[in-house]
């Protein structure tokens, strides 16, 4: 047989083994949230990765992610209810904790896909 038709299948095996890698890559991306996503939608705005307990904070500041993880992690059903609160806003749950009432805008311009990576990657912390 010729080895040059043989060297030519191989390499379109090759090819199309790293074109569905690279299309898998592309597609779980957007999945991947981080301080990144925070940032694009201004979330950072109001809330940080990490505070120090006591440090003081801006009066419209949120809780911190990690403390968000804290709170939340491992409770069923959370993650619903995270992503809801972020997309149509949220009143006075974390009140007691901050120590004054609280209150965030329903952020209308996330998707909820978006939304939904972020409490993931929240939780995950
Ligand atoms: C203007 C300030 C501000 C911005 C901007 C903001 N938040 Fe908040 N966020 C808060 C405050 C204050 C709270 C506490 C609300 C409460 O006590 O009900 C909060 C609470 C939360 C909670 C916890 C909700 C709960 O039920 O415990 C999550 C999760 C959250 N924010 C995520 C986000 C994400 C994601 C964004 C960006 C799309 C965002 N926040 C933008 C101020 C903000």
């Amino acid at each position: 047989m010729d080895t040059g038709l043989i060297n030519f299948f191989w390499v379109r095996q090759k090819m199309r083994y790293i074109m569905i890698l690279a299309l898998a890559g592309f597609i779980s991306a957007p999945a991947i949230a981080s301080m990144e996503l925070s940032d694009k939608y201004e979330c950072t705005d109001c809330h940080k990765l990490n505070v120090k307990p006591g440090a003081e904070r801006k009066k419209k500041e949120g809780p911190s992610y990690t403390e968000i993880a804290k709170e939340y992690k491992g409770k069923a059903g959370v993650d619903k209810k995270l992503v809801d609160h972020i997309k149509n806003g949220s009143k006075d749950v974390w009140a007691k904790k901050l120590g004054h009432k609280t209150h965030m805008d329903a952020a209308d311009d996330m998707p909820v896909k978006d939304a939904q990576a972020m409490v993931k990657w929240i939780l995950s912390l």
